[in-house]
Parts: structure tokens; sequence; C-alpha cells
């Protein structure tokens, strides 16, 4: 029989993702968790899955996960607490690898706490876990073909259990992983939390790699019957080999041509994407994959969270800023006549393939363009990449260079881990907009014709200017800005005489609070905070060292 080479089952907060996701690592295969696919496939958390249509829908849509994982998934699967309660979603498990996690209730109440998101145990834990379990415990006992007690031990010791208790073979050449002989090294893998709120949706993985293509149809699944791949006419070839490719798995595939940067960000564009959707019969269940730079991933994004309310999407980013930028974080949107950006939606990705080939044929103005958030993300995180750029600035302005790979995974996970903690609503976020502030009132004053990262890079120097004056910067790190910078080529300084609009841009950016203007300065290389309100001499003062 094909399918899963293990599922896990048993109750919430048995630690079935976290034994899941090791076990899948040491077969050398992948993990899926139909708690997942459910919140992806309903774009709710499962908390609000059950308040707002009730435990049996819930089951239902439950029961379809479990249907679409054990026929075409390989690897580890596990699935949601309540899932065995359903008899349909019993009968499927029959003769499967299932492994029932169990836990005493000293230990489930340790673990699972009192309550968090989890929706059935809201009110004393303690005794509705010993209903719960009263009610469950032989409907796991039946699917099981083994069950592992998981109380007092690691994770790592869960996952030796199961692998002595099935015999599984361990090592990336597990069955039902593909192995293509070839020395191909492994992409690297960064995982991102998905959003948190109203629209919670589900983690996702960005690949940095060459030849991910192979990816796509995993990511795209076996419930999607269409795919549509949005891409710019700069890269039409690749658009349409990927839609043969897609066609070529059985997938009914369309390719939808956008205008290339910029000009694809309107609605008429978005109309003209959702016109192609629904020629096509798109479904709920169908899939949108965005290929191309930044302007491409946030259309495509923002077709994906409006189609029918939200379908999944893949991200594959062309240019530097998409993979360290755009593609990771889960902002999608369009521009307005009012402005860029003014319309959009928070709809995550369900994955993220980082091809490093396609930079071979990126213009270098954007290539160099996409190092300023680079050098950004160094600068607010981690020290390395400047290390990285200054070893070698003429290879980092190239594909070709040395720390390529490298530099795009740091500032990917940089990216990443600031937008998975500001779940949590740290308010982190924020710092992700280091040197924003004035580049994006440059950018409005070129009414967007410049190149993001060259607005970037200014108004990183006119940050460092600020913290060196506002007491909180060292000269040292100050001067580097403009040393790291110049030396891949971005620019340092704009027109003097543009202050006054510049400032009235910033007022109205929708970044600031009230009437204060914020800045994220810095007290040192990776230690971020806010400036709010600076004085307006310093302002200028600051700005007077990045004019021409
Ligand atoms: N969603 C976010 O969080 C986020 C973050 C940063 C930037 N953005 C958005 O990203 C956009 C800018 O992205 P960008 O800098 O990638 O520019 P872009 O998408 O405009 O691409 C630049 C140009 O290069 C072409 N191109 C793309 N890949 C190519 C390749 N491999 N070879 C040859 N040509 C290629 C494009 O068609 C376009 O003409 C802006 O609209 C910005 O608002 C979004
Ligand atoms: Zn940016």
């Amino acid at each position: 029989m094909s399918g899963p080479l293990v599922v896990l089952v048993g109750p919430m907060g048995v630690g079935k993702s976290t034994v899941g996701e090791l076990l899948a690592a040491r077969l050398g295969t992948t993990y899926r968790d139909t708690d997942a696919d459910v919140v992806a496939e309903a774009g709710k958390p499962i908390a609000e899955i059950f308040y707002d249509e009730g435990e049996e829908h819930f089951r239902a849509l439950e029961r379809r996960a479990v249907e679409a994982a054990v026929a075409g998934h390989a690897g580890v699967l596990s699935l949601g607490g309540g899932a065995v309660l359903d008899a349909a979603t019993r009968e499927l498990l029959a003769g499967r690898p299932v492994v029932y996690l169990s836990m005493d209730v000293d230990e489930a109440v340790r673990r699972v706490g009192l309550g968090a998101a989890r929706p059935l145990l809201a009110v004393n834990p303690r005794r509705q876990w010993r209903e719960l379990m009263d009610a469950r415990r032989h409907l796991y006992e039946e699917v099981a073909r083994t069950v592992v007690a998981t109380d007092e031990h690691t994770p790592e010791e869960v996952a030796q259990a199961i692998i002595d208790a099935l015999e599984l073979p361990e090592g990336p050449a597990a069955p039902g992983v593909e192995n293509t002989g070839m020395t191909q090294q492994s992409p690297t893998r960064i995982q991102v939390a998905g959003s948190a709120g109203s629209a919670g949706s589900a983690p996702y993985e960005v690949l940095v790699g060459h030849q991910l293509l192979g990816e796509l149809p995993q990511l795209i699944g076996d419930r999607a019957r269409r795919v549509a791949v949005l891409h710019p006419e700069a890269l039409a070839e690749t658009g349409e080999a990927v839609r043969q490719d897609l066609a070529d798995q059985g997938y009914e595939a369309i390719a939808v041509q956008l205008p290339n940067a910029e000009e694809a960000k309107t609605v008429e564009v978005a109309a003209y994407c959702w016109k192609a959707l629904g020629q096509t019969g798109f479904t709920r269940t169908d899939v949108i994959v965005g290929i191309g730079g930044g302007a491409t991933t946030d259309v495509a994004g923002f077709v994906a969270a409006t189609w029918l309310r939200g379908v999944r999407w893949i991200a594959i980013p062309t240019t530097v800023l998409g993979m360290v930028d755009a593609a990771v974080g889960g902002k999608t949107g369009i521009n307005t006549a009012e402005g860029k950006n003014l319309v959009g939606a928070f709809h995550p990705p369900a994955g993220v393939l980082c091809d490093l080939a396609a930079l071979d044929s990126l213009p270098v103005n954007d290539y160099v363009s996409g190092m300023a958030e680079i050098i950004k993300a160094g600068f607010i995180a981690d020290p390395v990449i400047l290390d990285l750029v200054e070893a070698d600035p003429e290879g980092a302005r190239t594909p070709a260079g040395p720390h390529t790979a490298e530099l795009i995974e740091r500032s990917i996970r940089v990216k990443a881990e600031v937008v998975s903690s500001d779940l949590k609503e740290s308010g982190l976020r924020e710092i992700l907009n280091y040197g924003h502030t004035l580049a994006h009132a440059i950018e409005k004053n070129e009414r967007y014709k410049w190149r993001h990262g060259a607005a970037v890079s200014i108004g990183m120097v006119f940050a460092a200017e600020l913290g060196r004056l506002a007491g909180r910067l060292d000269d040292a790190t100050a001067d580097r800005h403009r040393s790291v910078l110049e030396s891949v080529g971005l620019p340092l300084a704009y027109r003097g005489d543009q202050w006054p609009k510049l400032l009235e841009n910033m007022k109205v950016d929708k970044k600031s609070r009230g009437d204060l203007l914020r800045f994220i300065v810095l007290d040192g290389i990776g230690k971020p905070t806010v400036l709010e309100g600076p004085d307006p001499a310093v302002l200028l003062a600051a700005y007077g060292e990045v004019s021409a």
C-alpha cells in the first residue's frame, strides 16, 4: 500500500508535530499535518471553524484532508486530536502504519496548559482531559498499529521509539522520496510562521537552492486540479515552461502573462486575472503560482487572497528583492492612483521557491537594488552579512559571486524570524522598515520610477546619520553604512532642495502614527530601536548629510 510511512494520532499537545517533523528529518522525508491542511483550506484557524461552523463541519473538512493525505502523502503524517472520532476517518486508517502517541493526565495538563488556542480545553483542563480521553482512548487504540508513550520522554526518544516499533528505514533515500541520483545539493529550508489573527494560516517553508521546480507538485498538492501560473512579460518563456511542466503532470494549467514591474500592480490587472480564473473554473482547492519579481508575487498573492476569499498560492521569486523580501512575510497588494500598496491582504503563500539560477538573467541594477535589503538585514540583525559583502563587494553585485546563496539565505532568515515572532504581536516587524521612512518619501517624489533598493540605500544612510546625531550610534557604524552600500554601487545621496517635499511625504506615510514621525535607528549593529518625533533641526541636519 502506498501512502504515509507513519501516521501519528493522539491527543492534542502530545507532541505530534514536534515528533513528526523530527521523524520526517530522520527518515529523509516530508511532514504533513491535516490540521494545517484544514486551516489552509478553510482560510481560518481551527478554533474559528469550531466557533463559526461547528464541530461537525470541522470533522467533515478533516475527513477530506485525511483522505487526500493518506492517498497522496508518502512521508510522515499527523492527524488532529479528534480525527479518530469520525468513523469514516477511522476507516481510511485501516491497515496504515498508525502510531498512537499517548500521555497521562498530569503530563497533558502540563503540556496543554490552560486552553491557549485549543478549542476543546478552554475550562477545567484536568476534568475535561479525563472525559476526552475516556471517550477517545479506545478509538486511538483501535486505529493504531502500535502505542508509544511520550510521558517523560524527549521528542528524539519518541521518534526513535517509533522508528524501532515500525522498523522504519532511516536516511535520505527512504522509500517514497525521489532520489534523482544526481549530486545536486539539497535546498536550504527556512521555516516561516503563518499569519495570526482572524485569517490565520499555516506555517510555510522558503526553499533556497537550484533546480527547485521539482518541488512544485508537492507544494501544489493533489487536491488541486487547476493551476494558474502568473508571470511577467519578461519571463514569458519561463512561465510557459512551468505551465507545460504542470500540464504534463496532469494539472489543468494556464499561464497568465502580466505586465512587467509596477504596471502589474493595478486593479485592472487583478481583474484580468480574476477573469482568467473564472473562465478556467478555478475552485477553492486550486492553486496560483506567482513567478517573477516582487511586483508579480505581490499581485499573484493578492489575486490568491481575493479569489473565492482566498486560495492557496506558491511564490517563485526571481529577483533578489523578491527572494529576500517581497515573497516572504505574507503581505500582498496592489497600488492605486493615491499611492503604492494601499490595497492588499495578509495572505502567506503555501511555500516559496527561491531558485538561484533565476537570478542569472536579472539586469545588474535590479540585482544591486536587492542588495540594499540584504545589507539592511545585516545592519538590523546579522553582521555576518556585512562581513561577507565587505569581503568581496564586486562578487556581491552578481549572482556568480562567492557568497550569493549565503547572503540570500541569511537575509531570508532575518525576515522570517522577524515576521514569525511578530505573530506574537511583538511589534518587531517595524524594524524591517529600517531606512524605509525616507525611502518611501523619495520613491513617491520620483513617482515610483526609482528602484526600491536605491531609495532604501539613501534612507539607511539617513537613518544612520539620525542615529549618530541622536547620540545613539557610534561614528564607525554610521560610516560603515556608506562604505558597504557604496561598495556594491548603491547611491548615498539625494537632491538637497527636495527636503520640504520629502518631509511632507513622510508625514502622510501610512506608517507614521498621528503627527509624530517614526524612524527605526540603531543603537549599534543588530540593535534597532524606534526614534519617535525627532527634533526637526536634527532631521534637517541628518538630511544635510545625505544631500547632494
Ligand atoms: N510584499 C512585500 O512584503 C514586499 C516587500 C518588498 C517589496 N515589495 C514589492 O516588490 C516590488 C519590487 O520588486 P522587484 O524589485 O523584484 O521588482 P519587479 O518585480 O518590478 O521586477 C523588476 C523587473 O525585472 C523583471 N524580472 C523579474 N525577474 C527577472 C529575471 N529573473 N530576469 C529578468 N528579468 C526579471 C520584471 O519583470 C520587472 O520588469 C514592488 O512593487 C514592492 O512594492 C513587496
Ligand atoms: Zn524594502
